[in-house]
């Protein structure tokens, strides 16, 4: 099936590819500020200058992967709860996963993993007019195929491909309208306890030990609790309970740096 047909069944307001350009989340940002509606989609082929978190380089190699931005205006009542927007993509991904027989995981606050390695990872930006909040941008690249990944020196953590974990090629549109449409369906309950219920069961390194690498490059050696309602990830450091914002650090995975 082609691209155009299974985003026809999804109903998005506007959506635009291109075959190559440097990020979909640049796009994205600046077609929310001419006005895009909530639900309008960017894609990419390729991708020259993708941005991951912490300022890091995402790269998207033409026909391997997904590299999407979805323009979403928070509605009043969803504005308390912007952190959940970035796991409506990793949900939205575990989700589209799971259809084609895969148990994903999610990495707190922005990676999925399958069998331990990173296949995707989540960027979510904010548009704002002043001191409103008038739309985010949720990027997300997905390791498709095999020809997705960089050689394995280059990469800073273990990775992985869709088509690597299941031994066969997958159709990547056909995942990505599976992410799409498991994203509005998640949206609907973005405010309640079943969400961060979804949430939880699929977070990674639950009740293991881990690192936790703070922005400031110091380790520390804790137990991985839960996700709280306020998107703050809850770890055991030496007996006491700690919430970590995203922006604080996140979990070392052994790799080239760790
Ligand atoms: C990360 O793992 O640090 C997040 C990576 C996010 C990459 C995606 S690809 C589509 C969108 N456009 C970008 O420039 N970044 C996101």
């Amino acid at each position: 099936m082609e691209l155009s047909e299974y985003l026809a069944s999804l109903n998005l307001p506007d959506w635009r590819y291109l075959s190559e350009t440097g990020s979909t989340n640049d796009l994205a940002l600046a077609w929310a500020g001419e006005g895009a509606a909530d639900g309008s989609l960017v894609l990419a082929d390729r991708q020259t200058a993708g941005r991951g978190r912490a300022g890091r380089h995402w790269m998207t190699k033409s026909g391997a992967a997904i590299a999407m931005s979805l323009v979403l205006r928070p509605a009043e009542a969803e504005l308390a709860y912007i952190p959940r927007f970035t796991a409506l993509a990793t949900l939205g991904l575990v989700s589209a996963l799971a259809s084609k027989g895969l148990n994903a995981e999610i990495k707190w606050p922005n990676d999925v993993l399958l069998a331990g390695r990173k296949v995707a990872g989540v960027l979510v930006e904010a548009f704002w007019q002043g001191e409103n909040l008038e739309a985010l941008v949720v990027g997300m690249g997905v390791n498709v195929s095999r020809g997705a990944l960089p050689p394995a020196e280059e990469c800073r953590y273990p990775a992985t491909t869709i088509e690597d974990e299941r031994g066969e090629s997958v159709d990547r549109w056909e995942i990505l309208a599976g992410i799409l449409h498991s994203i509005f369906t998640y949206r609907t309950n973005l405010t309640t306890d079943a969400f961060m219920a979804a949430w939880n069961e699929k977070l990674a390194f639950k009740g293991e030990q881990i690192a936790f690498r703070l922005a400031n490059g110091q380790a520390k050696h804790a137990k991985v609790l839960k996700v709280q309602p306020d998107g703050r990830l809850a770890l055991q450091v030496e007996g006491q309970t700690e919430p970590f914002l995203a922006a604080a650090g996140e979990i070392e995975m052994a790799g080239r740096d760790g």
